[in-house]
């Protein structure tokens, strides 16, 4: 992850882009595509860096994958049934990737056998209780580093329906509790504290599992087998996030993000730039899988300072260091409540992004749960990514409009989620 990029400012953004797949679908499909019964086609798969230790995964846990890493060519996995899949003789490798390690850990939780869960330095220090826990109360024998930390062993078997009321608002978690629900008699219901992110739900029922929804409460009963034909993933809008940004700072910027998911639980950052003035606007021209996707246009904008609640910054969990950046370029003081889970990213994105704001000639300042930037004009400098692809992508969105540029230490850790992204700008940069 080392290397350095330099990113300057540069001449408007204009025209129409596609951005890669969305990397939270494609994990789900691969990880409930293994447990179909029979082959479940890909359609525009993305290879970013977590994607492809997930599917590494799936592949050691006896599921073949055709078209593995090809481009965004079809892929097919050759699904194993509910309770196919194969304990490895060695750790399963998480990478980076908190969702294919909580996601496969409520999988592993119905399989025969016994399944450890690895992963890097950066994902060995981020929280595992919060699905130890829950697992534990199904009746699952799992184990961690310290109680809570990876790596997990988990030894599959029987699991017990819950009702669960987690402390934290995360999609994963409520996913690995609902993935193990479906060795469950009886129903699984997963309350959370406020909505999250529900690609796991939309594309259970797709697969036929009764889901029930009711505003952030889902609940589901157990079935004999899933049936999945293919998914079709579209574009990424965490992704897409950071073009959107780069156009509504750079001056003369107009750009359109073509065929990019459009789940309303994932648009929480460009309704509040909606609300600071922002000229963002988006249409689902079509729902696949359950899944809205359509376009998502930005253009340069005078942004003002806005004060974001908690349910807004849950819908935008990916994206509130990218609005600490735009916040930084609008006019007056912004104020972010409910950010205290940053902490648990794949870097402390909450003290991140005060040290990245501030070392760049801005000003932050973050408490246990609440961020606030100061809306003056960043000067520039030079940034570390921290292997942190989110922070990557920030540091060079901050460069196209900081007068001094941006210098990015770990550029390569983007690839974690956007492959490309620097041919993806390229295109819509004029020079
Ligand atoms: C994700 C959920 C979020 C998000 C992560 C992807 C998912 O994490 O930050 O990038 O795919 O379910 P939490 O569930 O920890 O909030």
């Amino acid at each position: 992850m080392s290397g350095a990029r330099r990113f300057c400012p540069s001449g408007p953004l204009r025209g129409r882009v596609r951005v890669p797949s969305d990397k939270s679908i494609m994990q789900r499909a691969l990880v409930i595509g293994a447990l179909c019964d029979g082959p479940v086609e890909i359609v525009t798969p993305v290879w970013a860096g977590d994607p492809l230790t997930t599917a590494g995964m799936i592949a050691d846990l006896g599921v073949r994958v055709d078209g593995l890493n090809v481009g965004t060519g079809p892929a097919v996995i050759h699904g194993a049934g509910l309770r196919g899949l194969r304990a490895p003789d060695r750790p399963l490798n998480a990478g980076n990737s908190g969702t294919g390690m909580r996601l496969l850990a409520g999988v592993l939780a119905g399989q025969h056998g016994r399944f450890v869960l690895d992963g890097d330095q950066s994902l060995r220090r981020r929280p595992m209780g919060r699905v130890v826990e829950p697992l534990r109360a199904m009746g699952v024998r799992i184990a961690a580093r310290e109680g809570q930390f990876a790596p997990l062993t988990i030894t599959g078997g029987s699991v017990t329906p819950i009702s669960y009321r987690p402390p934290v608002a995360s999609a994963q978690v409520k996913s690995c509790v609902l993935l193990a629900g479906l060795y469950c008699d009886g129903e699984t219901t997963v309350a959370e504290p406020l909505p999250t992110r529900d690609h796991t739900e939309r594309m259970l029922a797709a697969a036929g599992v009764p889901v029930r929804c009711r505003d952030a409460t889902v609940s589901l009963t157990g079935v004999p087998a899933l049936h999945l034909d293919r998914v079709a993933v579209p574009g990424d809008p965490s992704s897409a996030a950071f073009l959107a940004a780069a156009a509504l700072v750079v001056e003369g910027s107009e750009i359109e993000i073509a065929d990019v998911g459009l789940n309303p639980t994932r648009l929480g950052l460009f309704e509040v730039i909606r609300r600071m003035g922002g000229r963002v606007s988006w249409e689902a021209t079509s729902s696949v899988g359950g899944e809205p996707r359509g376009v998502l246009c930005a253009a340069f904008s005078r942004l003002g300072a806005v004060c974001v609640t908690a349910q807004e910054t849950t819908a935008m969990i990916d994206e509130v260091t990218l609005l600490g950046l735009l916040a930084s370029f609008a006019e007056g003081d912004t104020v972010i409540h409910g950010v205290r889970d940053l902490r648990a990213k794949e870097s402390d994105r909450l003290a991140a992004i005060v040290r990245i704001l501030t070392a760049l000639g801005g000003h932050a300042e973050a408490d246990e749960d609440t961020l606030w930037v100061q809306g003056r004009r960043l000067r520039g400098g030079r940034i570390e990514s921290h292997g942190d692809h989110r922070l990557a992508l920030l540091g060079a969105v901050a460069g196209l409009a900081a007068p001094d540029g941006v210098t990015v230490d770990g550029f390569a850790a983007a690839g974690i989620s956007f492959p490309n992204f620097a041919q993806t700008l390229g295109s819509v940069l004029s020079s």
